[in-house]
């Protein structure tokens, strides 16, 4: 088991990852797993999931992930799964907040319905997850949010507007809920990702082309790995980040 840094506080901590069955999620919960986390994660994935919690299972972990199907569409749903993972594991006291959908969309086409889904999909549910955890990190004396960005807007870049508004949406939530709940002992901060290599990604959008336009805007050498945003993530969440709040944590290989 390859761990860079092993933070002794999250061993046994009960924590929550939206869409962690693939991408991005996928690394967030081996990674939290290896920490000895119990980790309940969320998704649509079925298959990509619970392949994940096998491969875990087979590093011997000593606590397999719990796989809960969810469309964080529905917020009942949502909800509900918050509460079979409390039962599960205790007091949840690390929320990751790392599901969206970056489906591609034209100004034009954009119908009412379309637009409510988008938000649906990468907004709404990042406030409900939130609110269905604070009262389990308040018991428990405290805990760490963590919503996920993306620099996708911050570049300006086209071609999704409900999506990028939904990402830039996160900061503001950040900070409110940040302030609200600080002096409980609650973090909250926003991760930023830059452009990571899931398979998804390499699949549809890194073209020869866009490996350049990479290599052009990156300070850094070298491509940003869903690992690296996870080591992040594992920071946010530990006590080694027990002074940091409402701030935006940017792993882009320094491209903005
Ligand atoms: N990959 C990148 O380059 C990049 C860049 C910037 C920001 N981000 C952000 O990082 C996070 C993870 O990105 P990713 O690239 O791994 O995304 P992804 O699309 O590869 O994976 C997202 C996960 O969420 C799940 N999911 C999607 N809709 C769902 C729903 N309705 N209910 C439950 N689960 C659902 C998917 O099945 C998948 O497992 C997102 O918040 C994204 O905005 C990613």
């Amino acid at each position: 088991m390859q761990q860079k840094a092993i933070y002794p506080d999250l061993d046994g901590r009960s924590v929550f990852i939206t869409g962690g069955g693939s991408g991005i999620g996928a690394a967030l919960t081996r990674a939290f797993a290896r920490q000895g986390s119990k980790v309940a994660f969320v998704d649509i994935a079925d298959a990509d999931s619970e392949a994940l919690v096998r491969s875990i299972r087979e590093e011997g972990v000593r606590h397999a992930p719990l796989f809960l199907h969810c469309d964080l569409r529905d917020i009942a749903a949502l909800r509900e799964s918050v509460a079979r993972a409390q039962q599960a594991h205790g007091d949840i006291t690390v929320l990751l907040n790392n599901a969206a959908h970056d489906e591609r969309h034209a100004v034009e086409s954009v119908t009412p319905e379309y637009f409510d889904d988008r938000i649906a999909v990468n907004q709404r549910h990042v406030f409900f997850a939130s609110q269905a955890v604070l009262p389990q990190m308040q018991r428990a004396g405290g805990g760490a949010i963590v919503n996920f960005g993306s620099v996708s807007w911050k570049l300006r870049q086209g071609g999704m507007p409900a999506y990028t508004m939904a990402k830039a949406s996160m900061q503001g939530l950040t900070r409110g809920l940040a302030r609200d709940y600080g002096k409980q002992n609650i973090r909250v901060n926003t991760l930023v990702p830059g452009w990571v290599m899931t398979e998804r990604q390499l699949k549809l959008w890194v073209t020869p082309e866009a490996e350049r336009e990479i290599d052009a805007g990156q300070a850094l050498a070298g491509r940003v790995r869903p690992e690296n945003i996870a080591d992040m993530a594992l920071f946010l969440a530990s006590d080694a980040a027990s002074m940091c709040s409402a701030q935006e944590f940017v792993v882009d290989g320094g491209w903005t």
